[in-house]
């Protein structure tokens, strides 16, 4: 119905507009209205970050076709309190330190308001509830809580405003609790993220991914796309004009595929067209002419002699080992009393940061290739991009955009460079913003990693020889994974003395989803695979896991595996917390921070059960049993 009339009340203005093709209350706000404040975390009613009042009852646009909002009255998080003031909801979230990234807090800001304004006595338990709507995927729950059990007692008159004002300053920064600056802004949703800016006359962009896990591109025919009334550009490989290649590491992956694709939902073409409808009814008139060839999934198939190469580069599929050597490890077997050995296996994981890949380019009135986007790398990817797009570095410019949540995963330039060459080509701003689909299918991941672990110890639990070789699985693409590697390598054994030692970490190409950059850059799946190990052979040798840590750590004056001495080490006072903690000796800690001691609750003291909390494998054993 693109020729009906809206007419509503929005934040107190009376609004008279065409449906045109925002069929969602959320788009209809957002490119229509302008009010960003409203975001768009996963379209599909699960995360909250697109709530606003209609007729005073909390929705989530993402969900309602607009039609049906015809006539009400709309609230969003921008019309909340006038601008430059904030409502106690707002404040107390600036108090608290509640806006990590920001993406979700204007709807959790919108959801908060809702709970205190049906319940203005809503307890601990109600707010919780009331919220669990709304995801959060970096600041925690517990400062959002917080700052709603103030606001609420503000409100009510049992605190003064005051509770609502930052703390004293202190002396010193350092050590000091500080307020964030872009709280305000986040709180309010004026803060801009990419996929929330606009530019007159900007094009918007929709991608065509590959079906295909390995096929050969016999052609691709892009003219009737081309033709369709509203598209301004259709690029594909063919329109890049340097050296077609990035990556952190190895410059390997094309801007959009070239030849062949290597993984589903890897970019074949994009087109840029007057709306994100045009775009995406352009994308049905592209053909592509595949030839599918043999896959590979799994990284130890792909190291086989005879697996189908996936980059002719490397015809082994390696993208990276890295070897460590220290000491000699056979004598260090030989010497020991027991030989333990098991593989631990960790998986594939999404960053599912809340806001989508999205970014804004153009050429800028001094020929300048602009573009804003989320990248946590911008300095690299301009070096890179200039080489791809053949401009000189000082004609290439990459400017953060606000990052809604990143955790390694917008390291990699997986959609700049398609923006890049589409402002080029249509001479007129373009914006990419990714569907929560297209996010988990297109980013990089956590890398999976199968980890054999063969340690000998004496009777007494200290180690003499490790044997550690970690197979990764790096995906279609070599993005970040010669890091991954190098630091998995590094801290293959953590923070433990080992005389005899050897290290293998390989990554390996396969036909899945990249993977790259994510928080612990390879340290989550070595520390996992350790730490079981270390719980494991203490169980063998009838040793607490606490002690055969405590025999085997490193001290001030050790010599790590790569050779550093350390000159500080905190080892023996994490210890001594973690055993502390694990003992429960101060009542187990609360959701909020506090002891249930600490709140008067009962004694929960129990001993230690860090070994039958994990029920371990069973492994493989050599060597006699020790009493
Ligand atoms: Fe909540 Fe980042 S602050 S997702």
């Amino acid at each position: 119905m693109p020729d009906h009339v809206m007419n509503l009340t929005v934040n107190g203005r009376k609004v008279k507009r065409p449906l045109g093709e925002n069929y969602r209350l959320l788009d209809f706000l957002r490119e229509e209205l302008h009010l960003t404040g409203a975001k768009e975390g996963c379209g599909a009613g699960e995360c909250g970050t697109c709530s606003v009042f209609v007729d005073g009852k909390l929705v989530k646009s993402c969900l309602m076709p607009t039609l049906k909002a015809d006539g009400a009255t709309i609230e969003t998080v921008e019309g909340l309190a006038p601008l430059d003031s904030l409502t106690e909801v707002q404040r107390a979230f600036h108090k608290t330190g509640a806006s990590q990234c920001g993406y979700c807090i204007p709807g959790m800001v919108m959801a908060a308001t809702a709970a205190l304004r049906e319940n203005p006595e809503a307890d601990f338990e109600e707010i919780k509830e009331r919220l669990g709507g709304n995801i959060c995927r970096c600041t925690g729950y517990a400062k959002i809580f917080e700052a709603v059990e103030i606001a609420r007692d503000v409100i009510a008159g049992r605190l003064p405003q005051t509770a609502l004002e930052p703390d004293a300053a202190a002396e010193s920064f350092i050590g000091a609790s500080v307020r964030r600056i872009d709280a305000p802004s986040k709180v309010t949703g004026r803060l801009k993220y990419a996929g929330d800016m606009i530019m007159p006359d900007m094009l918007h962009m929709q991608v065509l991914r590959s079906p295909h896990a390995h096929a050969r591109i016999v052609s691709i025919d892009t003219s009737e796309a081309e033709a369709l009334e509203g598209v301004a550009c259709v690029i594909t490989a063919a329109d890049v004009p340097g050296e077609d290649g990035f990556g952190v590491f190895v410059h390997d992956q094309p801007i959009m595929a070239r030849g062949k694709v290597r993984h589903v939902g890897e970019a074949v073409a994009a087109v840029s067209a007057e709306s994100v409808e045009i775009a995406r009814r352009a994308l049905g008139l592209i053909k592509v002419e595949y030839e599918e060839l043999p896959a590979v999934f799994d990284p130890e198939e792909a190291m086989r002699p005879g697996a189908p190469v996936i980059h002719d580069y490397a015809p082994d599929n390696l993208v990276k080992h890295i070897p460590i050597r220290k000491g000699d490890v056979e004598a260090g077997f030989a010497e020991a009393d027991l030989i333990v050995e098991n593989t631990y296996s960790t998986q594939q994981i999404e960053h599912a940061y809340l806001e989508p890949e999205a970014g804004l380019a153009y050429v800028d009135p001094d020929g300048v290739v602009t573009i804003h986007s989320p990248s946590q790398n911008i300095t690299h990817h301009r070096h890179m991009l200039a080489k791809i797009i053949n401009r000189p570095i000082n004609k290439v410019r990459f400017i953060m955009s606000p990052v809604g949540g990143g955790f390694g995963g917008k390291e990699d330039m997986i959609y700049q460079g398609m923006l890049a060459l589409a402002a080029m080509k249509s001479g007129r701003p373009v914006r990419l913003v990714f569907t929560r689909e297209e996010s988990i299918i297109a980013s990089a991941k956590r890398h999976p990693a199968r980890i054999t672990y063969r340690m000998g110890l004496k009777s007494d639990g200290r180690i003499t020889a490790v044997s550690f070789r970690m197979i990764s699985d790096g995906g279609a693409y070599g993005m970040s994974t010669e890091g991954v590697m190098r630091k998995a390598a590094i801290l293959a054994f953590g923070p433990y003395e080992v005389p005899n030692l050897k290290v293998d970490t390989y990554g390996i190409y396969t036909n899945n989803t990249p993977s790259g950059a994510f928080r612990s850059f390879g340290a989550m799946q070595t520390q996992f695979a350790t730490e079981s190990h270390l719980d494991l052979c203490a169980e063998k040798l009838g040793l607490d896991p606490f002690e055969i840590r405590r025999r085997n750590m490193m001290k001030i004056g050790s010599t790590t595996h790569t050779g550093q001495m350390l000159e500080t080490c905190s080892m023996e006072e994490v210890l001594r917390v973690a055993e502390e903690f694990c003992r429960w000796e101060r009542g187990a800690p609360t959701s909020r921070g506090a002891t249930r001691s600490d709140l008067g609750g009962p004694d929960t003291r129990k001993p230690c059960t860090l070994g039958a909390r994990f029920k371990m494998p069973e492994a493989e054993e050599s060597k006699q049993e020790v009493a």
